[in-house]
């Protein structure tokens, strides 16, 4: 299939671009490296350059995504470009209503103008809010506490519409945490700045530094939040299965977590435990705009489409993102 993908430069677009490339597909990779670099872009798509297309425009150019779906002759197209910072979007909503609700209408409008009606897009657990029972399933009330959820929400019941309107055809993936790296190390995160849990306490542990744990004092078994982290290699796995089933005309949700829940203590234990030594821990108050606990029932992907995460595993997913976390440090990426 010939897949567009908007974020094709970022942490979770990248490896999308990468496992592509592996399963035959071409690709065209739409991102202005506002945020994506072209670092993991190249990485990305080093093993088949003849099947990957770069496309230096933000997704609100419409004139450059028309042109990209009808020259490309694209099949489908991964939604990935987004602001993804809870604690930013509190502070600054407009912003990211502008970007994440504003941008993903104008890439709506070229997908059906140019008849493109197969669109998996990159949603979050955020929508479901502060939820009062977990593990949560697609049927849990959509409820979102930061303007972050509720622009990817937005989306959502944009597309819903674009579906009874026209025809589109889609597939939610409302991620949990998504964490860990390549697993052959060739690429992975690189936020700047850096916000997440798991690479901010790697690099506390090799800069001998500490991390900040925000909040001790939530409804949960330490007294820190609680999370689920799925591999970004297993994430985007799912993409591909998504995809393959979209029908136009339908649109489908689906929860990607590994379904098992993890404090902020524990995770930072994960992360001494794969880099061999101690890591220093400063309390600090609650960050605005976070839930207490968010874990993942995805049973409706697994049994529907058959996703079967190949590394599960916190111990797995934070060995892989120490293992890059120690290759951004020497290669100064
Ligand atoms: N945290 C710390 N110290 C840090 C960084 C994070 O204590 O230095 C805490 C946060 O307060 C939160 C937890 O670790 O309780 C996880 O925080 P992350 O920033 O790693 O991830 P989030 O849960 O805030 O957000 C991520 C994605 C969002 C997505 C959300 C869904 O970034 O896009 O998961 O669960 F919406």
């Amino acid at each position: 299939m010939n897949v567009l993908l908007t974020g094709g430069a970022g942490y979770i677009g990248s490896h999308a671009v990468r496992h592509l490339l592996a399963e035959g597909h071409r690709v065209v990779i739409v991102d202005d490296l506002r945020h994506g670099h072209l670092s993991s872009l190249n990485a990305a798509r080093s093993a088949s350059p003849e099947r990957a297309v770069w496309i230096n425009a933000g997704v609100e150019d419409y004139a450059a995504m028309l042109a990209a779906l009808v020259d490309y002759e694209v099949d489908a197209v991964m939604h990935f470009a987004a602001f993804i910072e809870v604690g930013e979007s509190v502070a600054d909503p407009l912003r990211y209503y502008a970007n994440n609700v504003g941008g993903s209408l104008v890439l709506l409008k070229a997908c059906i103008d140019a008849g493109v009606y197969r669109l998996v897009f990159s949603s979050t657990a955020a929508v479901y809010g502060a939820p009062t029972e977990v593990p949560i399933t697609e049927d849990a009330p959509l409820s979102p506490i930061n303007p972050y959820g509720r622009s990817k929400w937005m989306v959502e019941l944009a597309l819903e519409d674009a579906r009874r309107a026209h025809g589109l055809g889609y597939a939610i993936l409302r991620y949990f945490n998504v964490a860990g790296a390549s697993s052959d190390g060739v690429i992975g995160e690189l936020h700047d700045p850096e916000t997440h849990l798991i690479p901010r306490a790697l690099a506390a542990a090799a800069a001998g530094s500490s991390v900040s744990i925000f909040g001790d004092d939530y409804p949960t078994q330490d007294g820190t939040c609680v999370r689920d982290f799925v591999h970004v290699e297993d994430l985007v796995a799912a993409h591909s299965l998504a995809m393959h089933a979209i029908v136009p005309g339908m649109g489908n949700a689906y929860n990607l977590g590994s379904e098992r829940g993890f404090s902020v203590r524990e995770v930072i234990d994960a992360c001494e435990a794969a880099c061999g030594h101690a890591i220093l821990r400063n309390p600090e108050p609650r960050r605005p705009g976070d839930p207490p606990a968010l874990v993942a029932d995805s049973s409706r992907i697994r049994e529907a489409l058959g996703w079967m995460p190949r590394n599960p595993d916190l111990a797995t997913i934070v060995a892989h993102a120490w293992t890059w976390e120690k290759k951004r440090q020497s290669q100064s990426l």
